[in-house]
């Protein structure tokens, strides 16, 4: 079976968050069970580390889109990176060529645009895939390309989207993807293309809602509260009206990525069996971050900070935490200058803590070195479509703290409050998205790190045993595709 990703993110090359390690994690599983998967992402130059320029092959051949009455031309590069085809699309000009990934004043057309030469490369004899599967608004152009009347004749492919977050959904003016040659007329008026709380706007992920084969979010709690809460963003009706092909299917990590047994990035390996070499991670995390040495539990935050995260709820919760006599740790990037003011504010106010240091800013080495040297991760989310921090964080023994939404509900089973076995409680929950709750949860957390280590123990233990890694999600995705080719 051949299936073609496309998406905005693939790690290790460009990823701002969880849909990198996505993209990557799930193809590769894919490709361990017997599929053949390409990635195809924007080129985006200047964002690619040496290494990764060094090892790019131009393809053949590009393609040439309909733009503003012309053509533009999209070269082709293909990369190889641990073992999954990448293509990387390139069109002429400056769409790519920017300081970041997202957060430009044109992504609308900018990603359009991509979409649209994904769309004109796979129809090309010999690209033909069987499944195409896209990933949020950033490719959802796709699936209403490929809706047009008698698109299928040449290229039969199914097409999926996943979402993996609602709040993001793609409105654009119709008029830039009229620039792109898109009959707007055909195919998008009229119906769910226009966007309820923009008029004559263009809602590009509704579009792919309406129009792919199959739809789906990445837990199935996500789901369902898509569906039915406030959550789905204004598109519950949408998706209540194809329930019929929607559904949640967890995800995973790839646990050859996340492995404190070989993990590269850290200084110290261990397993279930040699946990108690953790500590030398966290006494490197300690040095690193010039925390103080004392016998206290480290608690970790990890994470993109804007409002899906809990912004209020990360810093009361560091107050809390400092309080309650933890030592905290923060990793985060917050691409809305607002946000960023408040953590630059808190970090300044903690600068001569020493229990406390907050980075702000994206670095992956850190995460890995954070994740093995701490005890606990909090992820307090407002929502959370699935969630990988907690996942990562219980494959290195350290326990999650996280609020009852989405895809952190569907993973962690309360130490206290669950009817699991105790063999399977791996962490700890709260409801409210109140700081009241958040201190609750970091309370009952320290008083059983502090009186009762063997249970702690225990928690971790049963947090690096659980199969969290793509092998089960992946035989899922599978089994989909093959519903969607009538197999
Ligand atoms: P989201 O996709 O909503 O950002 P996830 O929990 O699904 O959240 O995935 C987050 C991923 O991004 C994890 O791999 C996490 O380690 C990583 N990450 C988030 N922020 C940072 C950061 N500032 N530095 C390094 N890694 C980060
Ligand atoms: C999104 C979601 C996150 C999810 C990730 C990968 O960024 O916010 O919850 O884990 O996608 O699916």
């Amino acid at each position: 079976m051949r299936v073609v990703m496309v998406a905005a993110e693939c790690a290790p090359i460009a990823k701002v968050g969880g849909l990198g390690d996505f993209i990557h994690g799930l193809s590769r599983a894919l490709v361990a069970a017997g599929a053949t998967v390409q990635v195809l992402l924007p080129y985006y130059r200047g964002l690619l580390s040496e290494r990764w320029v060094s090892l790019l092959e131009p393809l053949d051949e590009g393609v040439s889109i309909p733009f503003d009455g012309g053509t533009l031309a999209c070269a082709c590069w293909r990369l190889r990176v641990e073992g999954l085809e990448c293509i990387l699309i390139d069109p002429a000009g400056d769409w790519f060529r920017r300081a970041r990934l997202y957060g430009e004043p044109d992504d609308g057309l900018r990603f359009a645009l991509f979409a649209r030469a994904a769309d004109a490369l796979l129809r090309r004899p010999g690209w033909r895939p069987d499944i195409i599967h896209c990933h949020d608004w950033q490719s959802a152009l796709l699936p209403v390309l490929r809706s047009a009347p008698g698109a299928d004749i040449d290229a039969p492919a199914r097409v999926c989207i996943t979402l993996h977050n609602l709040a993001h959904q793609g409105v654009i003016e119709p008029a830039l993807l009229t620039r792109l040659g898109v009959d707007v007329e055909a195919l998008l008026a009229p119906g769910p293309f226009d966007d309820p709380g923009a008029p004559g706007r263009a809602n590009l992920l509704r579009g792919a809602i309406d129009r792919a084969d199959f739809v789906n979010t990445v837990s199935p709690r996500y789901a369902w509260e898509v569906l039915h809460t406030e959550q789905g963003m204004g598109l519950q009706g949408l998706l209540q009206a194809h329930a019929d092909k929607f559904g949640g299917i967890l995800n995973g990590i790839d646990d050859a990525v996340w492995d404190p047994a070989q993990d590269p990035l850290i200084p110290t390996h261990y397993g279930t069996d040699t946990l108690a070499l953790k500590a030398h991670d966290r006494l490197a995390l300690r040095r690193r971050l010039g925390l103080c040495a004392r016998t206290a539990p480290i608690l970790a935050l990890i994470g993109r900070l804007d409002a899906q995260k809990g912004v209020e709820l990360i810093l009361s919760g560091i107050d809390s935490a400092l309080a309650l006599g933890y030592q905290v740790v923060l990793l985060g990037s917050a691409p809305d200058p607002v946000v960023a003011t408040r953590f630059a504010a808190k970090r300044a106010a903690l600068a001569d803590c020493p229990d406390a240091h907050l980075e702000l800013g994206f670095d992956e080495g850190l995460a890995h070195l954070i994740y093995a040297g701490a005890d606990m991760i909090l992820v307090p989310s407002r929502y959370e479509p699935c969630g990988l921090t907690q996942l990562i964080a219980m494959r290195y023994g350290t326990v999650p703290l996280v609020r009852r939404v989405g895809g952190l509900a569907d993973t962690v089973i309360d130490a206290n409050h669950s009817d699991h076995p105790v063999a399977e409680r791996n962490g700890y929950l709260f409801e409210a998205p109140t700081c009241t709750a958040v201190h609750a949860v970091l309370a009952r957390a320290a008083w059983l790190w502090h009186h009762h280590p063997h249970h702690f123990h225990r928690l971790r233990v049963n947090g690096m045993s659980a199969d969290h890694s793509w092998r089960r999600p992946a035989a899922r995705y599978l089994a989909l595709y093959r519903g969607l080719l009538g197999g």
